[in-house]
């Protein structure tokens, strides 16, 4: 017997973006180095200094967007540090949450450009606020994208790059209330307006991303919960020079990483859920503060679980590790909890113009860990794999249809459905704890191409070197009625990617 039924909407309610599906690779704890960058000398298999494991990995996804240099690293990143010859270049100090290290540079914007290459993403330089310069800044925008015969653009030239980078998305700063700087809003906005205008100068085409902060920071922060409206309002008439408004998301209120309880589980998935609140304020904010001609998205270029094994701030009694390595295990919760964004990402696509997790390899809510000359798919790694069917697909509502229900009231099943020339695509979540959930789907005129699912037996399964693929996508079984009707079981705390294409004799 059917216990949850899902249809799908019959008008498309935007495109997905394949923005949506960036990711944050910082120079933080072993990310960049180590994670993406092991250098060209390395035993480790590499393509021109890259992991070959990790670039394989993140272009099959794809990873269509990637945030860099940083995160808090960003303000005291000075990218002439990161140029010419190798052996050349400084040893600075990097430092990011906390952590300083020393930093040798290898991986600079060439590196980072040539990166991006290999995986098929697209470029996102976060500029340095903090401790740079406008000049800086319009130097590097110069450097990496003039078309014009300037000392700069030759410069890049020799170092190996005669054609410009064409790099659309800039931020100017990066949680300038905090990390960034601890400006306060209406100083921001002066120095964003001062950046904004001369940036616009060097290079009409970027698209800059200001910084906002959601508008619920934790009451101990002591941050301006009114920041994005104080911010805008500053800005006046000069509101268009934003594209973009920064606010990140870290899901902290899920108890430990491995050893948490069924109160827990749903807590972690309820946080990720009311990502979608905080989407639709900042969105009523941006409505009310910026003119409608003028189109400013949502970067949610920062989000994902934090846990608080893994941090040295926010709620938990949970013991920390020291010293801080911003590294954590990724279970199936935190795939089924990145799910659950992504299905909030497909249906605030018309607001949210990007979304980074945070982040690419090793730290926090990571895709892929290194050891040594191994590398291991998180389960979450698997969980925007079998969301790559919707990427730059048109996304539909659903609506579910279930008795199946949570503590909280809310439907034990979730899902999102897309539709392109491919044919549809939709995404199931079974958020039930213990509860495997017999399904249905109707999709008129359509066959099954491919169905996977993402489950294990406990919610807290993790993947490890000894066993790579224990959470790893498998076959569904689908059975078809002829009143097309698709049905199946989702396990409990499981996941699963229908992909349908038009039935033969269909248009
Ligand atoms: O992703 C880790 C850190 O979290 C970033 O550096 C910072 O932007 C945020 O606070």
């Amino acid at each position: 017997m059917i216990e949850a039924s899902v249809q799908i909407g019959a008008d498309p309610i935007g495109r997905i973006s394949p923005r949506l599906y960036g990711t944050l690779a910082e120079h933080l704890g072993r990310c960049c180095y180590d994670g993406l960058w092991v250098g060209p000398s390395s035993q480790i298999p590499n393509v021109e200094g890259f992991r070959t494991d990790v670039v394989e990995a993140l272009r099959d996804l794809p990873m269509p967007l990637v945030r860099w240099p940083g995160g808090c690293y960003a303000d005291h990143y000075h990218w002439r540090n990161g140029i010419g010859s190798p052996a050349e270049r400084p040893l600075t100090l990097g430092t990011s949450c906390g952590l300083s290290v020393p930093d040798s540079n290898a991986l600079g914007t060439h590196e980072f450009l040539r990166f991006c290459e290999l995986t098929g993403a697209e470029p996102y330089f976060c500029g340095n606020v903090g401790s740079g310069s406008v000049q800086e800044l319009c130097d590097w925008v110069e450097y990496v994208n003039s078309d014009v015969d300037t000392s700069l653009a030759r410069e890049r030239a020799a170092n190996g790059r005669p054609e410009p980078g064409h790099v659309r998305v800039w931020g100017v700063g990066n949680e300038s209330w905090g990390c960034g700087g601890s400006f306060d809003a209406s100083v921001y906005a002066q120095e964003f307006r001062r950046y904004a205008t001369m940036l616009r100068h060097i290079d009409p085409k970027v698209e800059l991303v200001a910084v906002g902060l959601e508008d619920d920071p934790l009451p101990e922060s002591g941050l301006d919960p009114d920041w994005n409206v104080r911010f805008l309002a500053a800005l006046g008439p000069n509101v268009g020079l934003v594209d973009h408004l920064s606010v990140h998301r870290y899901w902290i209120r899920g108890g430990p990483e491995t050893d948490f309880d069924e109160a827990d589980y749903y807590r972690l998935l309820a946080e990720a859920d009311a990502t979608e609140a905080l989407i639709e304020r900042t969105a009523r904010t941006i409505g009310a503060m910026a003119p409608t001609s003028h189109r400013i998205g949502i970067a949610l270029d920062e989000w994902g679980v934090w846990h608080p094994e893994a941090r040295d701030w926010g709620p938990g009694d949970v013991p920390r590790r020291t010293p801080a390595t911003f590294e954590q295990a990724g279970t199936l919760r935190d795939a089924l909890a990145a799910a659950a964004a992504l299905e909030v990402f497909h249906r605030q696509c018309s607001v949210l113009s990007m979304a980074n997790l945070a982040q690419t390899v090793n730290v926090l809510h990571a895709l892929l860990v290194t050891d040594g000359a191994a590398c291991v798919k998180t389960p979450t790694y698997h969980a925007f794999s079998l969301h790559s069917p919707h990427i730059g697909a048109q996304a539909h509502g659903t609506q579910v249809t279930t008795d199946v229900t949570l503590p909280s009231g809310r439907s034990a099943v979730s899902a999102t459905a897309s539709t392109s020339d491919r044919g549809a695509a939709v995404t199931l979540i079974n958020r039930h704890f213990d509860r495997a959930i017999a399904t249905g789907v109707r999709v008129a005129g359509m066959a099954v191409e491919r169905a996977r699912v993402l489950a294990a037996d406990a919610a807290n399964a993790v993947n490890s070197l000894q066993m790579p693929d224990h959470v790893a996508p498998r076959p569904l079984e689908v059975a078809g009625t002829s009143e097309g009707e698709f049905t199946f079981t989702l396990p409990a705390h499981s996941m699963a990617t229908i992909e349908f294409r038009a039935a033969r004799g269909e248009p």
